[in-house]
């Protein structure tokens, strides 16, 4: 039973909304805990003061890192609905206007004039890159793609039918007994050397997987291509006739990879931030992400997307499937719908759909109709009360699973395209971690909620 109660209080609540500013390394501390609030023990009349902190933009914090010393008490926050596990500069959200920032820079603005590996230079480096560098990024991407050959033979002991996401994430956990030379996560030159090792291997990785999937010879990257036409080309060639890339399809990927890029303390960068925190080897970091966004309620959802339309089967069974969603002892779930951040449109779902119009009418499939069955699913769920309320809205991966199918990406690599785009910030948010003189080990605390003390008892007197 509880006996003690707190009351917090702002003392003042200003709201930054200065713009973002890609040269502002840090912040003056004063400007920082410039915003107190009070916390009181009703009980015992304690009060303390706890300073606030604001970013650049978004929302204040509140620093609580000297709460149990000061007060004897952890906070307790479930899914870690209203908690800042860290300072970033990376990527901001405003989940309620629908708005995603890398490095200041507006993801729409980066979709239409960027390129995948500039934004992956942008969200590591923090500045967009001159030309010289990003030639000498792209260079030094483009010439580290091949992977050892002893690794590669590992896709040899995996069962035909096991799922992409297992081979690749092992396979990158892997990569960790093979390379050596950038196991000094304090060196500078070593960290710039694994970023840009995995970001150049996942794609072979990737393509390895499926194309053992499939019994078909691996096919091994081309330097001279760029980074999404190299990767169509091991996905889709076999060595007994050419292949031609459709440079529609390898824009198209190029995009959806910008799109993927980051998304700030999602699920799968927080485990890897989490892993990577104990100072574990780089490559076993990024493979915790792998391994995390591969669930449902994460990057998993672009499958579960196309499975759920495919089991809805047609315009006519919507409101059934819906009724099944709304009833709360039916575990369902509309897939590619709601988000813990975005409260209004994914600004992500609406590029992705409208470039779905575009991809489809330039490949020739404009009468797609698992995207059709999806714009009717969208407007129906969009017009009822349980989705308005709830603020759901379509998100990333309702869209992305159809453009994927429709460039000939098979379902069960659906995820696996996204974990080689998150990739980029995976290794920003890495980097940005143990780059930090003041990094310490994530490790939460816990309600304990189970037996009290007790003494054991013999099997027999059980
Ligand atoms: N379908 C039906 N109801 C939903 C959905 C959905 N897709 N999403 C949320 N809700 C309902 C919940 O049942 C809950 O209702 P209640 O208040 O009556 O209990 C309410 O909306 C809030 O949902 P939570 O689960 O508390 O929201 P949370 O922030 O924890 O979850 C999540 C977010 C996991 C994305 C959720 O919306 C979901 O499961 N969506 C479907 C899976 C999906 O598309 N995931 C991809 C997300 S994008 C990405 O990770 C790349």
């Amino acid at each position: 039973m509880l006996d003690v109660v707190y009351v917090l209080d702002s003392a003042q609540r200003p709201c930054k909304a200065a713009s973002p500013s890609i040269n502002e390394t840090s912040f003056p501390s004063e400007k920082r805990m410039s915003i107190k609030y009070e916390l009181k023990n009703l009980a015992n009349g304690k009060a303390g003061v706890l300073n606030g902190m604001s970013g650049t933009i978004g929302p204040n914090v509140l620093d609580i890192s000297h709460l149990t010393r000061d007060f004897g008490v952890f906070t307790y926050d479930p899914g870690f609905m209203a908690t800042a596990s860290t300072e970033s500069k990376i990527t901001y959200i405003d989940g309620d206007a629908g708005e995603l920032l890398y490095r200041g820079y507006p993801v729409e603005q980066l979709a239409e004039k960027s390129s995948y590996l500039e934004v992956a230079n942008l969200l590591i480096n923090g500045v967009l890159p001159t030309r010289e560098e990003l030639d000498a990024f792209q260079r030094s991407i483009m010439h580290h793609t091949m992977i050892n050959e002893h690794l590669l033979r590992f896709f040899q002991g995996f069962h035909h039918d096991a799922h992409p996401m297992a081979m690749v994430s092992a396979v990158v956990a892997s990569m960790a007994a093979f390379y050596h030379d950038t196991t000094d996560i304090r060196d500078p030159r070593h960290r710039e050397i694994f970023a840009h090792r995995i970001i150049a291997k996942l794609p072979t990785i990737a393509a390895a997987a499926y194309k053992h999937t499939l019994g078909q010879p691996f096919i091994y990257p081309h330097n001279d291509l760029r980074y999404c036409a190299n990767m169509l080309n091991m996905f889709f060639a076999v060595p007994c006739e050419p292949y031609a890339i459709d440079p529609v399809v390898a824009e198209a990927l190029d995009l959806l990879f910008i799109l993927h890029a980051d998304h700030e303390q999602n699920a799968s960068t927080s485990t890897v931030r989490l892993a990577g925190s104990t100072g574990a080897n780089p490559y076993a970091a990024i493979s915790a992400g792998v391994s995390a966004l591969w669930g449902p309620a994460h990057g998993g959802a672009n499958e579960a997307v196309l499975t759920m339309l495919d089991d809805i089967g047609s315009a006519a069974n919507i409101d059934k499937f819906l009724a099944r969603v709304k009833d709360k002892s039916d575990s369902i779930r509309l897939m590619g719908f709601g988000h813990r951040i975005y409260k209004n449109f994914d600004p992500r779902a609406k590029i992705i759909r409208s470039m779905c119009y575009r991809v489809l009418d330039k490949l020739g499939k404009s009468d797609n109709p698992l995207f059709e069955l999806a714009l009717r699913l969208e407007e129906i769920a969009l017009h009822d009360e349980y989705f308005v309320s709830r603020k759901l809205y379509p998100n990333v991966d309702f869209y992305s699973g159809i453009i994927y199918s429709a460039i000939g990406i098979p379902r069960s690599m659906l995820t696996v395209m996204f974990a080689i785009a998150r990739t980029a910030g995976w290794v920003a948010h890495w980097q940005e971690m143990v780059s930090d003189p003041n990094m310490r080990i994530g490790r939460p605390r816990q309600l304990y909620t189970g037996a009290a003390k007790r003494d054991y008892q013999p099997i027999a007197k059980r």
